[in-house]
């Protein structure tokens, strides 16, 4: 693809990304709208997903730029600490209505990294507060990403983004991923196979470190970026289980899941299981602009609040930016937007049509498994030998040729839409995502 000719892109040090395969063949967006992005060589892209997972209601929607632009006429920043302004109230006030069980409080941050990291840190202090201080130890699984923060990448587990740096946290341990094509390839919503899984946190978890010295379990309730797995049916209310029967706080992370990606408003309620923590970014505020969230029960904010001394911080934890302005009105505009359009609904709706359309690719070259649940879908590969990722990195960049956006991790392909797409733009992005498929046959 063409750049324009002034713009050198050697100084910018892109992330997550092949830097220098990247600019040898740049890809470049320059505006976008609601399902399309354009690209700088005037084409029209179909974005099949959502961005990085996060514009669920489209591009460039107007009742949200419309708030931003008023806010940052209005209220440009607020300092966040002992001070506020109402958005940020009227935000967390909504989102507990939204939220299930009793997450009633909400802490805002600027990404689901420092979501992650913040409701990690929530439940060190949780502990500490009720007088069980020795409970660190912080329990996640392998394959699960939670962002980039050191307490995001030590529960986190996948390996790539590990090993660069030695300084994890050092009290972690694991859970085993579910993926497993043999019992549940080709699953069509929540696979069969799997519950058992949950049961590693009490035979060998707690039997190893005992459950006194355990903080709390994190989990995406679906992996998303690790190619889109799908709790087995029942596991997500063994670990619910199995954390109360040991006191162990379970964190949902629903940076990927939140804000009607699995046909409801959270995976909590696709499916049945509400945990004591929610973290949440990415489609709060359309990513419009940044925000992250880390929705607690009242429990946990009722015992920080009640020991700490008298009119003192009752946590020594918040960012600049923790429910900076234009965040909020972003959030707000976007929440209104999510109902006024019954977006949630409508992901629920389209979810069968959705599911239909994906399996159709189970003939194509190399395709190994295919798995789904409301409007995100995985489509998984065979690594061509010696070289893995390349088959699925190969699908990509002739999809964005021919116009379609699609995300790749190892050799699994994410799909995830705007919920706003039509029958139409689905079976488009299917159609496209055939050919390209179909020519990764002679790869
Ligand atoms: C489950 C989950 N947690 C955390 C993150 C990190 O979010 P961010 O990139 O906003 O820091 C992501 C990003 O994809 C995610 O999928």
């Amino acid at each position: 693809m063409q750049k324009p000719d002034d713009l050198a892109l050697d100084a910018h040090w892109m992330p997550f990304t092949a830097n220098r395969a990247f600019k040898a063949n740049p890809r470049l967006v320059v505006s976008a709208k609601d399902m399309h992005y354009q690209s700088y060589d005037g084409r029209s892209i179909l974005d099949g997903t959502s961005g990085l997972w996060c514009c669920n209601a489209g591009h460039c929607r107007d009742p949200i730029v419309q708030a931003v632009i008023k806010q940052a006429q209005t209220l440009d920043y607020a300092p966040a600490f002992q001070m506020g302004h109402p958005g940020s109230f009227r935000l967390a006030n909504r989102l507990a209505q939204m939220l299930p069980g009793d997450l009633d409080h909400v802490f805002f941050c600027n990404s689901g990294s420092e979501a992650v990291d913040t409701a990690l840190k929530i439940a060190l202090a949780y502990h500490r507060a009720r007088g069980q201080s020795q409970r660190q130890l912080l329990v996640g699984r392998e394959r699960g990403y939670h962002g980039v923060g050191f307490g995001g990448i030590s529960v986190g587990g996948i390996s790539a983004n590990r090993k660069q740096f030695a300084s994890l946290l050092p009290r972690v341990d694991h859970l085993p991923h579910t993926h497993d094509v043999a019992h549940n390839g080709f699953s069509k919503g929540i696979p069969a196979w799997g519950a058992h899984l949950a049961d590693e946190l009490e035979n060998r978890i707690i039997a190893l470190h005992d459950a006194s010295n355990i903080a709390a379990v994190i989990v995406e309730p679906m992996a998303g970026s690790t190619g889109v797995l799908i709790p087995p049916q029942g596991y997500l209310q063994r670990l619910r289980d199995i954390c109360d029967r040991h006191g162990l706080l379970l964190i949902f992370d629903e940076v990927i899941t939140g804000f009607g990606r699995t046909g409801e408003p959270f995976a909590a309620q696709t499916f049945g299981v509400t945990p004591d923590i929610i973290t949440l970014a990415k489609g709060l505020t359309n990513a419009i602009v940044p925000m992250g969230a880390v929705a607690v029960k009242k429990d946990i904010y009722e015992t920080l609040m009640n020991t700490a001394p008298d009119a003192g911080v009752e946590l020594f934890h918040g960012y600049t930016y923790s429910g900076h302005p234009l965040a909020t009105a972003a959030a707000e505009a976007t929440l209104d937007l999510y109902e006024k359009e019954a977006l949630f609904a409508r992901s629920k709706e389209l979810a069968p049509y959705f599911e239909q359309a994906v399996h159709s690719l189970r003939e194509m070259p190399n395709v190994v498994d295919i798995r789904n649940i409301g409007l995100v879908a995985g489509i998984e590969l065979e690594s061509k030998p010696g070289k893995p990722t390349q088959r699925a990195f190969n699908a990509y960049l002739r999809c964005f040729e021919r116009g379609l956006l699609i995300r790749t991790t190892g050799d699994t392909i994410a799909l995830s839409p705007p919920l706003i797409i039509s029958r139409a733009q689905i079976d488009e992005l299917i159609d496209i995502l055939g050919q390209a498929l179909r020519e990764t046959g002679r790869d």
